[in-house]
């Protein structure tokens, strides 16, 4: 996007449609975590497309041939805890052998600071694409200091998954870590005083476990 060179938007029709479904308020706490899994899904579909293929052969029931797969990348999925891990179980249909991390944080109501309470991400950090996902950007606290701690310990390449992203946590994204791609399924119109994003589809969490 020209405003923002750190964002890509994934718009493909299903995507749309089932983000449609997800910020209804009407829509149950089941569907609503059947529909992060399967945007996620989705999502890891387009973002994984330039993955590196190398030749592997192969005996088909007729004949020889030399087919591809996906060459030796080490991917690690890194939910932000909660919401992030409504994004795991999709994404892991379409790549198993990806390794899963988990990073602690929530966001204080008062000040929007985010605090960390937990960080446990697989080894070989130099070596792996860390796909963080969480389904919300907002201020980008979040995301952002989950980036600070990734590349701290050791992480060189990190792409950021969320589904719905403001304005405002791409901008601090690509003020504090412009080498991280951000990709959503789409960017809404802003924050209100809380830090919620509208129209958004409130909070991702809650919505999620069901805990309000
Ligand atoms: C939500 C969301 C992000 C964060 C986004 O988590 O899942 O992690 O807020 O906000 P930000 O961009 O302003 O930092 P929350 O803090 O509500 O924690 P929870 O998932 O444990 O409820
Ligand atoms: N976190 C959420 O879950 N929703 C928002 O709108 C903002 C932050």
């Amino acid at each position: 996007m020209p405003t923002f060179p750190n964002l890509t938007l994934l718009g493909h029709p299903l995507i749309k449609h089932k983000l449609s479904l997800l910020r209804d308020r009407r829509t149950p706490v089941k569907d609503f975590r059947d529909l992060v899994g399967e945007i996620a899904m989705l999502m890891a579909y387009e973002v994984t497309k330039d993955l590196p293929t190398e030749p592997v052969n192969l005996d088909t029931p007729l004949e020889h041939m030399t087919g591809e797969k996906v060459a030796g990348k080490k991917l690690a999925l890194v939910p932000v805890l909660r919401a992030g891990l409504g994004m795991v179980e999709g994404i892991l249909r379409l790549i198993p052998s990806a390794r899963v991390g988990h990073i602690g944080l929530y966001r204080n109501h008062e000040t929007l600071q985010p605090v960390d309470y937990y960080f446990k991400v697989p080894s070989a950090r130099e070596e792996r694409d860390f796909f963080l996902l969480d389904p919300m950007l907002a201020t980008g606290g979040s995301a952002a200091a989950a980036c600070t701690t990734l590349k701290q310990a050791g992480a060189r390449s990190i792409r950021l998954l969320c589904i719905v992203a403001a304005p405002e946590g791409v901008r601090k994204m690509l003020e504090t870590h412009p080498d991280v791609p951000v990709y959503a399924a789409a960017l809404d119109r802003q924050l209100n005083e809380y830090g919620y994003i509208l129209p958004g589809l409130g909070d991702a969490g809650d919505r999620l476990f069901g805990t309000r």
